[in-house]
């Protein structure tokens, strides 16, 4: 289905990390590529690459990126370097958590493999980084795949799919989160619509989502942000599929701003709301949605439309990039490894741990 790459890993362990810009779509289709820890921060600061799973998968070759600036022979140094880097990498963005998820597994596999192989040289340390890194890719294109085949079921043949964001491949290493289902009701050829939020203020829902359902050959519609109710109220939505940046133990899930409005919306008018996520997106070590960190962007995202000033200068502005929606709105979360319906923390531990 994807006829692009989001990002892939050029190259032997010198190599470097390939990302489509998504900062230049729908407009120009580029590729860049990151030769250094700074230069992929920058690329996920700014968004070049973004969506959660596609920023986890990025960051675990960013490890492979300090790796090239080791310049000591002694392993101890260099998981050191590798600590430090993981670290400063982790504060690109706050919200995702598959970002610390990746990061924390590749430390852990550069202690894991100094500890085990003491006279190893440096760069079988980078190939284990490597290898580990590319397992995280795969694994997230497996993850994709799952979810499309779990949630499929709940994309209404002959009705309309309400969509916010971009949670589709260019925000994984596969076929996406959310989109996924709607991926995997196409290739068994359901007929259906989707309608996407613009998603301001960086227009991932005009910009990404459009883009790839339209490549795609689906059937889409986009409508600004400010649409999404009276649309449901004529009766056109029969289901809200959305991805996630971080779901608390008790389900509450963050995702792109916007997406909490839209869980009250879909629940005044009894629209099925689904969340789809892979396990790496959970943080069981948060007891509720209020204990996630919610990124704060720069005023211009929101004084600007694609750059063109709509706002007075000097005129203050409120900009989080997420929002959280309490598990009470959510009919559903499907995950790589099952559905946890009406989520609560006893089931997402089941349905994780299965
Ligand atoms: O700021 P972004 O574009 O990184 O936000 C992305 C989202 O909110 C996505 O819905 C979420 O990361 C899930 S992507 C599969």
């Amino acid at each position: 289905m994807k006829n692009f790459t989001t990002l892939q890993w050029k190259g032997g362990i010198d190599g470097c990390l390939e990302l489509t810009d998504q900062r230049k779509l729908p407009a120009q289709f580029i590729t860049i590529q990151c030769k250094t820890p700074d230069e992929l921060f920058d690329a996920i600061k700014t968004l070049a690459v973004r969506g959660a799973p596609a920023i986890g998968v990025a960051e675990g070759f960013g490890v492979c990126l300090a790796a090239r600036q080791i310049k000591s022979s002694k392993l101890s140094d260099a998981v050191k370097l590798i600590e430090e880097k993981a670290d400063y990498l982790s504060k690109s963005r706050p919200t995702a958590v598959n970002l610390f998820w990746a990061l924390e597994r590749m430390k852990k596999t550069a202690c894991g493999f100094a500890v085990k192989n003491p006279n190893a040289a440096i760069d079988d340390l980078k190939q284990r980084l490597l290898a580990e890194a590319q397992k995280i890719y795969d694994e997230d294109v497996q993850m994709c795949h799952n979810i499309g085949i779990n949630g499929e079921k709940f994309v209404p043949a002959g009705g309309a799919v309400l969509t916010h964001c971009n949670a589709g491949a260019l925000a994984t290493a596969g076929d996406g989160t959310a989109l996924a289902p709607v991926f995997e009701a196409q290739r068994k050829g359901k007929k259906f619509k989707v309608y996407v939020d613009e998603t301001r203020p960086v227009l991932q829902g005009a910009r990404l989502t459009a883009w790839e359902l339209h490549q795609a050959g689906i059937d889409v519609t986009l409508i600004c942000d400010n649409m999404a109710g009276v649309l449901m109220k004529e009766g056109k939505v029969n289901a809200v599929f959305v991805g996630a940046d971080r779901i608390a133990a008790n389900g509450d899930a963050a995702n792109k701003i916007g997406t909490y409005s839209l869980s009250i919306l879909a629940k005044e008018h009894k629209i099925p709301f689904y969340v789809a996520a892979p396990s790496s997106t959970f943080d069981l070590k948060l007891k509720d949605g209020s204990q996630i960190p919610i990124e704060q962007r720069e005023p211009h995202e929101v004084l600007n439309f694609m750059n063109i000033k709509t706002a007075p200068e000097g005129v203050k502005v409120y900009n989080p990039a997420f929002d959280v929606t309490p598990a009470k709105n959510i009919t559903a979360i499907i995950t790589e490894k099952g559905i946890v319906q009406c989520p609560t923390e006893e089931k997402i531990k089941k349905t994780l741990n299965s």
